[in-house]
C-alpha cells in the first residue's frame, strides 16, 4: 500500500475515531486521549452499524441508518446490487423474498423464478436484476433475522445507494462528525456475467455525485470478491477493504499477485481468536503491513460465544486491537467502546 494512502487513512480514521465524548476526560484512555488498545496508532475504534441498526429496525433501510447514527455509530453500511435498470439499490441479497414483502404483492406473483446466479442454483425466488428501481420502490421491508420485531414490518421502502448518500451528508454523528458510509459490492462479478453495468464505476461515479469520491472521504469501500476489490483500488484512493469469511478466503486473497492490495481487513469475528481464547495472529499481521481491521459481526441476540453476553464479546475482540467493527446494535458498541475510553467498569 502506497505510503500516501496510509497517510489519508491514518487523517480519515482520527477523524472517524473522534467521534465521541471527546471532551470527557479522566481515565482509562480518557486522561490522555488514547485508545488503550493497540489499534493502529492506538486510534479509537469506528463503530459501523451493520445494514444500519439492523438489531432493531428492518435492515437497509433509510429509517435503519438513521437510528444507526442516533445509536453512535460512526458509519452506515449499505450492501449495494443493481436492478433491471441498472441502479444500485440497497439489499444484501440479490433475491427478495427474504428481507421485503414481494411474496405478498400479487402483480409479482408470475415474476418468482428459478436463479441463474450459480451462488443461489436451484432457489426459486424474486431477484432484484429482474425488477426496476421504480418497481422495488413499491416493495416494503421486513425484519428477516428470526426472533427480532416485526411491528416495523410493512412501513419502509427499499432505498437506493444515491438515497442513502443524501442521508449521509446531510447528517452528522452524534459527535457533531461527518457521516461514513461503508459500502459493499455484492456479487459484481455476477452482475458483470449479466450485462449488468460495471459496479465499480457506478460505485464510484454515485460517491463523486455527492462530493464523496476524493481522497480523505469518509467512505471504505468493501468487498468480499478479491477481483473487486483489486480493480477498484486501482480506480480510487478511498480506502477498499477485503472481505473474507474464513483462512481459506484469506489465502484466496493473497495469492493473488499483488496481494494485499487492500487497505483494510473485513474478517468474520471467528477468525481473530482461536478455540483457547488467543488471538490467531491475523490482526497482528495486518496491522504490521498497516491494514485495518474491522470484523463483522456483533449482535445482542447472537454473541460469538453462546451465553457470554456481547459486551464482554466486544471487549475482549476491541482488546485485540481492532480498528472498529460491525454490530447490528450499535447503541451496545457505542456503550462499550465509551466505557473503555472512560473507564467505566
Ligand atoms: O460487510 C461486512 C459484513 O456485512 C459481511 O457480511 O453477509 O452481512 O454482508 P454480510
Ligand atoms: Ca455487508
Amino acid at each position: 500500500m502506497k505510503r500516501s494512502r496510509i497517510l489519508a487513512i491514518f487523517a480519515l480514521t482520527q477523524v472517524l475515531a473522534l467521534a465521541a465524548c471527546d471532551t470527557l476526560a479522566g481515565s482509562a484512555g480518557g486522561a490522555s486521549g488514547r485508545w488503550p488498545f493497540p489499534s493502529l496508532g492506538h486510534e479509537k475504534p469506528i463503530i459501523i452499524g451493520h445494514r444500519g441498526a439492523s438489531g432493531a429496525l428492518p435492515e437497509h433501510t433509510i429509517e435503519s441508518y438513521l437510528r444507526a447514527l442516533n445509536d453512535g455509530a460512526d458509519c452506515i453500511e449499505p450492501d449495494l446490487v443493481l436492478s433491471k435498470d441498472g441502479v444500485l439499490i440497497v439489499r444484501h441479497d440479490t433475491y427478495l423474498s427474504s428481507t421485503t414483502n414481494i411474496a405478498a404483492k400479487p402483480e409479482f406473483s408470475k415474476r418468482k423464478r428459478r436463479s441463474t446466479d450459480p451462488e443461489y442454483a436451484g432457489r426459486d425466488d424474486w431477484w432484484v436484476s429482474d425488477f426496476t428501481a421504480a418497481e422495488l420502490k413499491t416493495l416494503r421491508a421486513v425484519q428477516s433475522f428470526p426472533g427480532r420485531t416485526k411491528v416495523f414490518d410493512g412501513l419502509y421502502q427499499i432505498p437506493t445507494f444515491d438515497e442513502v448518500l443524501s442521508l449521509a451528508t446531510s447528517r452528522k454523528t452524534v459527535a457533531d462528525k461527518p457521516v461514513c458510509v461503508y459500502p459493499e459490492a455484492k456479487s459484481p462479478a455476477y452482475f458483470a456475467s449479466v450485462g449488468q453495468p460495471d459496479m465499480a464505476e457506478k460505485i464510484l461515479a454515485t460517491l463523486d455525485k455527492h462530493g464523496l469520491a476524493a481522497k480523505g472521504s469518509p467512505i471504505f469501500i468493501q468487498s468480499f470478491e478479491p477481483d473487486f476489490v483489486q480493480k477498484i483500488s486501482t480506480m480510487t484512493e478511498l480506502p477498499v477493504v477485503m472481505l473474507v469469511a474464513d483462512k481459506a478466503g484469506l489465502d484466496t486473497a493473497m495469492a493473488k499477485p499483488g496481494a494485499p492490495f487492500w487497505d483494510g481487513l473485513g474478517p468474520s469475528l471467528g477468525m481473530l481468536i482461536d478455540a483457547d481464547g488467543k488471538s490467531t495472529g491475523v490482526v497482528e499481521a495486518a496491522h504490521a503491513r498497516g491494514i485495518l481491521v474491522h470484523p463483522w459481526t456483533f449482535r445482542n441476540d447472537a454473541p460469538p460465544v453462546k451465553g457470554e453476553p456481547v459486551e464482554a464479546a466486544i471487549r475482549r475482540y476491541l482488546a485485540l486491537g481492532l480498528d472498529g467493527f460491525f454490530t447490528d446494535f450499535p447503541i451496545t458498541g457505542y456503550k462499550v467502546r465509551n466505557e473503555i475510553q472512560y473507564g467505566v467498569e
